[in-house]
């Protein structure tokens, strides 16, 4: 629950608490364009450039600079209806729409940068697992290795429906769907060899025949022939991210994912959330690290500790005179209408075929729904205070917690983004607990690097 105060940056100048091992820094970008700050301060031309990529160019040429490991796309495919049955409440607010399709961002953010990954977002319900694991190898292509994607199964009844859909599919399934659509890209990826491309001009042989092959998947909701019509990705599997926080969420990520990220908001839940990954990941066969778990922070930040703690309790004054914000919210991803609901009366127990982590999270902060809108928070907010405090704070909590990195997410304007790309980071870097200089060319190779 939020204290009010900031969080001790205690004794970071003893040098026994510097840190050993560095940690990694991911951008979670909500990507509809209501969290871009249109009607903020600093929100930049108020809105009249929505369409345009330049604020996410911007944004991708911050966080290379900072040294990220990547940059997240966040999508999805509806638009919500969950306040009292309407989209009035979303679209004018532009809450989830409008939202371009994040793909066709992702060649424009690689070529304006260098060595940060990029991680679009894909539903394993809805994608036809040939045409993403061929558009996956193509960006990777074509950006030598510094692709991802974020596997989401879909969680909207209404994204269903733009599907042909009456109602959407069972959670569980939608996972057992998950998994056969993770491992038919894999096998696409791998359906041709690393070195089949052989371009020798005196053979006259671009490709070497022997060193392609059908893969002749035949599973219980995919099945394709194969092999895929481009060539193996530079990184064999561009990277696989993953964010599910339940049970077959979780064992989704242990048997496939090389980054894992999560939105909770204690220290507790992410020593909880990492030692069960650890141990989902280990059970699956794999090392421990061969899975990373990223924690969304949004860090408040100001030019003195005073002022940065002023910026929170106003964000928490609106948060309390605004309840509706984050019921609305909620409601999009869980696909329960809380307008429905006495705001006051103790809400009890509710399911959900939306996200279950998420809800069961956001029904375990209060009694009622206006003490949860109060106290919910979407990742770690007790990180206030000037760049060095905030800096401080981070290498405390990732002490604690042991690993591997955190995801920055808020609003985007480039003043925010400035905060940590200018601010926390440099302050992280001084301190040793960043990299200071890409590793390696490849994302992969960088995210495990360390
Ligand atoms: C930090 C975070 C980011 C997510 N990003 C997306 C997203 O971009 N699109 C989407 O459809 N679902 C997204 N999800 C939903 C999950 O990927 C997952 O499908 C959902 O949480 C249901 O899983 P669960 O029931 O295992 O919690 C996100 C969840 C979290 C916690």
């Amino acid at each position: 629950m939020w204290s009010g105060t900031c969080i001790a940056a205690g004794s970071l100048d003893r040098e026994d608490s510097l840190p050993t091992t560095p940690f990694h820094l991911g951008w979670f970008l909500g990507n509809s364009f209501g969290v871009h700050g249109w009607n903020q301060p600093w929100g930049g031309r108020d809105g009249a450039d929505w369409a345009q990529p330049d604020l996410h160019i911007d944004l991708a040429r911050a966080l290379e600079r900072a040294c990220f490991d990547y940059l997240l796309l966040e999508d999805s495919l509806f638009v919500p209806d969950n306040w009292g049955g309407s989209m009035d409440f979303y679209l004018s607010r532009a809450l989830r729409a409008p939202k371009n399709d994040p793909l066709p961002l992702v060649p424009l953010l690689t070529q304006a940068t260098s060595h940060l990954g990029i991680v679009p977002t894909i539903s394993t319900s809805f994608y036809p697992p040939y045409l993403l694991a061929r558009l996956i190898a193509t960006l990777d292509l074509m950006s030598d290795g510094r692709v991802g994607c974020n596997f989401v199964t879909s969680t909207a009844e209404r994204a269903a429906q733009n599907f042909g859909l009456d109602h959407h599919m069972e959670h569980d399934t939608r996972y057992e769907m998950a998994d056969e659509f993770v491992e038919l890209v894999t096998r696409l990826w791998s359906s041709w060899d690393e070195d089949a491309v052989v371009i020798d001009r005196d053979a006259g042989m671009f490709v070497d025949p022997a060193k392609v092959r059908p893969i002749d998947f035949k599973g219980r909701f995919f099945a394709s022939r194969g092999p895929l019509n481009t060539a193996r990705p530079p990184q064999g599997r561009p990277v696989l991210v993953q964010a599910g926080g339940s049970p077959q969420g979780r064992a989704f990520a242990a048997k496939h994912m090389d980054c894992v990220i999560a939105a909770v908001s204690t220290i507790a839940e992410m020593k909880e959330f990492r030692a069960d990954l650890r141990r989902r990941v280990t059970t699956a066969g794999r090392a421990p690290d061969a899975c990373k778990l990223f924690f969304v922070v949004q860090p408040t930040l100001g030019e003195t500790n005073a002022e940065a703690l002023e910026r929170s309790r106003r964000r928490q004054a609106h948060r309390e005179a605004h309840p509706e914000l984050a019921l609305a919210q909620m409601g999009t991803l869980t696909d329960i209408d809380f307008s429905a609901f006495d705001i006051d009366a103790p809400i009890g127990e509710l399911t959900t075929n939306g996200q279950q982590g998420t809800l069961k999270r956001f029904l375990a902060q209060g009694r009622t729904l206006r003490e949860i809108a109060h106290n919910y928070r979407y990742g770690y907010e007790d990180l206030v205070g000037t760049p060095e405090h905030v800096a401080g704070a981070m290498v405390e909590v990732m002490q604690e917690i042991g690993g591997d990195g955190f995801m920055f997410s808020g609003p985007v304007t480039r003043r925010h983004v400035a905060e940590i790309t200018d601010g926390v980071v440099p302050a992280l870097q001084r301190l040793g607990a960043v990299r200071t200089a890409y590793e390696h060319r490849q994302f992969r190779d960088n995210l495990m690097a360390f």
